[in-house]
């Protein structure tokens, strides 16, 4: 495995990948409720994984990380299998337009674990915004965004990467199957899509999108039973009043500020919730 130097991503803070709605940029309005102790929870979960900026901010010993989408699973496990191999494939991609939709054609079930990681790597970091979309055919259809965002990372940051996942169990699963699993002195993050907007719920191929007002509802009913069982967590969530009424006799308040879409440009009211239950607020 190659050297880390001081440049990986997690000491620059810089994510993998690109995830919207993820954390990165929020997770300072949260972090004292979140456990950075290491002894001071048993497991730390995360169901919606994402680009996984809050796990690698909380750097727990022990984790089971999930998410439903199996390319993001597939990516993570390919760079903590050979982080060295997935640079070197990745680097070898196409640079231009008509490469990418080549690499974007090209069928998963005939790549190996490491070719799969390095093709998702290469599409989310030149793709359109860093989406992620795929057809009624499960085949990611994101257009070109370019070559901008492509050597922003390097093979530091992936080294990083595998390193802090050697300890994890990496799952593809719907969230209700990783809540269930967890017991007293778990500690679960969740940052669930939020509400899709009209735009999404009209478009059947927006696949990650497709987490609708049952889910929601799923969800609570999942949080509500793992409170029970003793476990504490930490959830990011649309200040929707309809979502709101669902948590209304937890801890909840709202982020008044955020970061807005360009680093630096700070946003009021991102319409973002904190909703909690942790036995200790450390501040
Ligand atoms: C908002 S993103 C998480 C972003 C992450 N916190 C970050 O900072 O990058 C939500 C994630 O939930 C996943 N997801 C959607 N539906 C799911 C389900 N039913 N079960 C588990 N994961 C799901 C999506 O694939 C997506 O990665």
């Amino acid at each position: 495995m190659l050297m880390l130097t001081q440049t990986a991503s997690i000491e620059k803070n810089i994510s993998l990948l690109r995830y919207p709605g993820g954390k990165q940029r929020y997770v300072c309005h949260f972090s004292h409720l979140l456990p950075l102790e290491p002894q001071s929870i048993r497991t730390y979960v995360e169901p919606f994984l994402g680009g996984g900026s809050v796990f690698f901010h909380v750097n727990p010993e022990k984790a089971i990380l999930a998410d439903i989408n199996r390319e993001l699973i597939d990516l993570y496990l390919g760079i903590r299998k050979n982080p060295d191999v997935v640079w070197e494939l990745y680097s070898r991609y196409p640079a231009n337009k008509a490469g990418y939709y080549k690499i974007r054609s090209l069928n998963r079930d005939d790549l190996h674990l490491l070719e799969r990681a390095a093709r998702t790597l290469y599409l989310n970091r030149t793709c359109f915004k860093g989406m992620w979309r795929h057809n009624n055919n499960g085949e990611f259809n994101v257009g070109y965004g370019g070559q901008e965002r492509r050597w922003v990372i390097g093979p530091d940051d992936l080294c990083a990467v595998a390193q802090r996942l050697q300890h994890a169990v990496l799952l593809c699963c719907d969230f209700e199957e990783t809540i269930a699993s967890c017991r007293e002195g778990d500690f679960l993050y969740l940052d669930p899509p939020y509400r899709p907007g009209e735009r999404e719920q009209l478009h059947a191929h927006y696949m990650f999108g497709e987490f609708n007002f049952e889910d929601h509802k799923r969800l609570a009913s999942c949080l509500r039973e793992a409170t029970e069982r003793g476990v504490q967590w930490v959830m990011t969530n649309s200040s929707h009043p309809d979502i709101l009424a669902l948590y209304d006799d937890y801890s909840m308040y709202r982020l008044d500020r955020g970061t807005g879409s360009s680093p630096g440009q700070i946003t009021t009211d991102p319409g973002e919730m904190v909703i909690y239950h942790v036995n200790e607020v450390s501040s």
